[in-house]
């Protein structure tokens, strides 16, 4: 089977050409530069941008795959959640397309997405379904932080999610207190690299909750009364390190532990990793040596699968067109507010 997908949920456009569980080709356009001068993505520009880089993206990722529109058996989108406009120029597109060709079209849960993305692995990345097993899922990224309970594939219960900032939001505001850049996550890692994790402590929200659920705003308020009552502490490059660093550490170790927490009491024997904040080399670190000490295996999505991509959501869509649950009907919208579990239904 030869699939076509597009995700456009947020600022990145990108299309991708599986066959047979193998991805042939990826194209990301990122917006990162255009909404970093607004210091967060601007729902407008998103959707604009969008479609005027959908059809160069599409092109691109079929021409790299060798793959002519005729030769597809199915066409593929992200349909939530995420923001409406941003969402609607990828699955029209891929909705009139697939009409176009008389082949079905799948609207695919962008976490959902995320969630079997550690399931693909290698360089050209390949589906590694046959060496699934049930798992306790971890997804980081600039919207969302939750704990999943995948008991079997394409059967997950959501555990907890964040009552308030994902992680990944936390990054980034705390970055722009700082004065770095949208998004900010990347730099913070960059910068803690030569920093102190144990400079300053910061609190570690609900970390000793016996609850799967996190919050990062407090996090983000005392950061800002820290920086407030020190002001200029970060012009000094040593001390931005430290601040970077001891970050960092806060909201890993509130990461790592409620991981580690639930998988113990699931009683699973692996533990997956996905989402945007995945990239983070410290929380990769991390999990790794938390899930050797436990005896657990660990399966982190690779780098270039964390961050938003139409690979994820072209395996996926493929995976559930081959068991025939996948076919999402003409009528069907956008769904800019879909939950995880509500996608098991759909
Ligand atoms: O999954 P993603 O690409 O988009 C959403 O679906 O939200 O995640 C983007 C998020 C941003 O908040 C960004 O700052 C964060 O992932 N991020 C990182 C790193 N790379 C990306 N956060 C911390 N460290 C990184 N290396
Ligand atoms: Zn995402």
């Amino acid at each position: 089977m030869i699939l076509l997908a597009f995700e456009t949920s947020c600022d990145e456009t990108s299309a991708a050409v599986i066959q047979d569980g193998r991805v042939l080709s990826t194209v990301v356009s990122s917006q990162v530069r255009l909404h970093s001068e607004y210091g967060g993505v601007v729902p407008e520009l998103a959707a604009r941008e969008h479609l005027r880089n959908l059809m160069p993206v599409a092109r691109g990722a079929l021409r790299d795959a060798g793959v002519e529109p005729a030769q597809l058996d199915a066409v593929a989108a992200t349909r939530g959640p995420g923001l409406p406009s941003a969402l609607m120029v990828g699955f029209r597109a891929a909705q009139g397309m697939a009409f176009a060709l008389g082949k079905p079209f799948v609207g695919i849960h962008h976490h959902e997405g995320h969630l079997y993305s550690p399931w693909i692995a290698g360089r050209p990345p390949v589906a590694d379904f046959a060496a699934f097993q049930p798992n306790l899922s971890l997804i980081v990224s600039g919207g969302h932080t939750m704990l999943v309970h995948v008991a079997g594939e394409l059967r997950h219960r959501v555990l907890g999610a964040t009552v308030d900032d994902a992680a990944g939001e936390c990054f980034d505001k705390i970055g722009k207190l700082m004065g770095l850049a949208y998004p900010a996550g990347p730099e913070i890692d960059r910068l803690a690299e030569r920093g102190r994790p144990d400079a300053f402590d910061f609190p570690r929200p609900m970390i000793h909750d016996a609850n799967d659920e996190f919050s990062f705003s407090g996090l983000k308020t005392a950061v800002r009364y820290f920086l407030r009552d020190r002001p200029g502490l970060t012009e000094d490059l040593r001390a931005l390190g430290d601040v970077c660093a001891s970050v960092q550490a806060a909201i890993v170790d509130v990461l790592v532990a409620k991981t580690l927490r639930a998988a113990g009491r699931l009683r699973v024997a692996c533990v997956t990793a996905s989402g945007g904040v995945t990239r983070n080399s410290s929380l990769r670190r991390r999990l790794r040596e938390a899930c050797e000490q436990s005896g657990l295996e660990l399966r982190l999505a690779q780098p270039e699968l964390c961050t938003d991509n139409a690979a994820m959501i072209g395996i996926l869509a493929e995976r559930k067109l081959l068991r025939k649950t996948g076919t999402t009907p003409w009528v069907a919208d956008v769904l800019p507010g879909w939950q995880l579990h509500e996608a098991l239904e759909a």
